[in-house]
């Protein structure tokens, strides 16, 4: 008999997962992540104590929780991945963990991110000559970038550092031309703000030297367009056949939907919200400057000038389905929050990720499975029908219900096809 390998074992597929107690969940995701004991119990509420909390930021009172959960059923680059996600909204878990499993009977993902290289920005004001100025630059080059570097050794000895120099001009502005220095950085596993930023301001002196101009601010760039991760995949049409509705005709609608936020800035800042409902639970379980990945992503989607949708979902010549995202992903496995939040480190295991680029490749699937769930809904059936049956457990939550009593009001809300908080408040005699 074929011995069975590790990677057959640690399979993303947990059917009827969502159906064990919370504890026997975390044991499940114990033993498949290899966490011990003390792991497993910052999952069960043990993690950031208001003390560190205290080191973290300043005023600090205590904690905020979030629910963490984690997706299943993620097959990226063939290897298989448990997602944790950070989110209070009902049904983004289901709903990406559900189409993962769809992408995951086309085959899976294919993942790749870019270099890990950040843009720091050097504003330079009152520049006598730009043209000579740039020139004077670009003749120093080979010397801006070792002052960049002196200021970070650990990242160089990393191999990461200053990568190049550009310049960016812009004749007509408010307060007169403007010159836009950027220093391009690989940060290696890091986010990499504090380095990018202490490289820009070890900088900026011999910057006005050498454009004899006054140099104002200097920080890095949240339009990480040097660092980004791409997703794909693609569903054969027979996978998204739903009842009455054929699979060619759900990768229509599919492509349809992804059209209209192409065209419509309208739908596509609710389309790339829907993106960000799963990239962000990843960033905030993981640790990462979620408004960064915010930020960045937004302004990509509006990089020529219009906003339009961050994925690509087409039928390919086989009448599949054939999705893409690219977005900026500067997210790190090092520094930051990443290994300072207890919950985060549980996270990073749980996920297994070795890099920073396959976090992000990873985010990207998230971000491409989590906006397949969505727009796959609202073609066919729409959305309100499953959110509001997981929805009602928080109404009945609102409305009072004591934890024993909160499943019960929930389905009695259900089956009533009445889910509002009067109702639950109703039979909960309040
Ligand atoms: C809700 O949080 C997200 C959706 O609105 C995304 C979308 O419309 O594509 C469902």
């Amino acid at each position: 008999m074929e011995m069975m390998t590790e990677m057959d074992v640690r399979t993303s597929r947990l059917p009827g997962f969502y159906k064990l107690e919370l504890a026997e969940r975390v044991a499940v995701v114990a033993e498949w992540a290899g966490l011990s004991e003390q792991e497993a119990a910052v999952l069960a509420g043990g993690g950031l104590s208001p003390s560190q909390a205290d080191l973290m930021i300043e005023n600090a009172l205590g904690t905020y929780a979030l629910p963490l959960g984690v997706a299943a059923n993620f097959l990226v680059n063939d290897r298989d991945y448990l997602i944790p996600m950070a989110v209070e909204e009902p049904s983004v878990l289901a709903a990406v963990s559900h189409a993962a499993k769809v992408i995951r009977a086309g085959g899976g993902f294919t993942a790749q991110a870019s270099s890990p290289v950040m843009i720091g920005q050097i504003q330079v004001l009152d520049v006598p000559d730009v043209a000579a100025a740039t020139a004077t630059l670009m003749s120093h080059r080979h010397e801006l970038l070792a002052l960049a570097d002196s200021c970070n050794p650990s990242i160089t000895r990393r191999g990461g550092g200053a990568r190049d120099i550009e310049t960016r001009s812009f004749p007509d502005t408010p307060v007169g031309p403007m010159l836009v220095v950027h220093l391009l950085y690989d940060t290696r596993d890091a986010m990499g703000a504090n380095a990018v930023n202490t490289a820009v301001e070890t900088m900026a002196p011999r910057v006005s030297e050498l454009t004899g101009g006054r140099v104002n601010l200097r920080i890095l760039s949240n339009l990480t367009d040097r660092r980004t991760a791409t997703a794909r995949c693609t569903i054969p049409a027979a996978e998204l056949a739903q009842p009455g509705i054929p699979g060619a005709e759900v990768v229509r609608l599919v492509a349809e939907a992804n059209a209209f936020a192409v065209a419509d800035p309208y739908r596509a800042a609710t389309h790339n919200k829907g993106i960000m409902n799963g990239i962000d639970a990843v960033c905030i379980a993981t640790g990462n400057d979620w408004r960064a990945i915010e930020a960045g992503a937004h302004a990509y989607a509006a990089r020529d000038g219009r906003y339009r949708a961050l994925t690509d979902w087409r039928v390919d010549d086989n009448g599949d389905l054939s999705g893409e995202i690219t977005l900026p992903l500067a997210v790190g496995v090092v520094g930051g929050a990443t290994k300072v939040h207890p919950t985060a480190r549980v996270a990073l295991k749980i996920l297994g990720v070795e890099s920073a680029g396959e976090l992000a490749g990873v985010m990207a699937c998230v971000g491409l499975a989590q906006n397949l769930a969505a727009i796959k809904a609202l073609a066919t059936h729409g959305i309100q029908k499953g959110h509001m049956r997981l929805h009602a457990r928080q109404i009945a939550l609102a409305a009072g219900a004591a934890d024993g009593q909160v499943q019960s009001i929930a389905d009695q809300l259900v089956a009533e096809g009445n889910i509002r908080v009067e109702r639950a408040r109703e039979l909960l005699g309040n």
